[in-house]
């Protein structure tokens, strides 16, 4: 049922965890189950040098954070924009139609959490 990329993430996840001084966090809830998804950077230079995700949910929503992080590591904040709940289900392998909700919060968080550290660097350039 769940491909082997699923289960690997599943069961060993990448980049669990918080980053207490984090430049930018996003969280976003799952309407369909209430799961939730928070996830943590450290930019630098326009790049993510550091991500991490917590999430309450399930095994998919599990493997979709783990793979997000990998994904968006090392990219630059526009390359990591441009990536979709839909590319993290491709990179999973997919899954199965009725866990698809599942994945449809791990890049969104992390959307937000650019977003989070776009405003704050906003209001810090304010400020100077
Ligand atoms: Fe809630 Fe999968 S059942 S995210």
């Amino acid at each position: 049922m769940y491909s082997e990329k699923v289960m690997d993430h599943f069961k060993n996840p990448r980049n669990v965890g918080e980053i207490p001084d984090a430049d930018g966090v996003g969280e976003v809830g799952n309407p369909v189950c209430g799961d939730t998804t928070k996830i943590y950077l450290k930019i630098e230079e326009n790049i993510i040098n550091d991500i991490k995700f917590k999430t309450f949910g399930c095994g998919a929503a599990i493997a979709s954070s783990s793979m997000l992080t990998e994904m968006a590591k090392g990219k630059t904040i526009e390359e990591a924009l441009q990536i979709t709940d839909q590319a993290v289900a491709d990179m999973l392998d997919g899954l199965p139609p009725q866990k698809m909700h599942c994945s449809n919060m791990a890049a969104d968080a992390m959307h937000k959490a650019i977003e989070n550290y776009r405003l704050k660097k906003e209001a810090l350039t304010k400020i100077v």
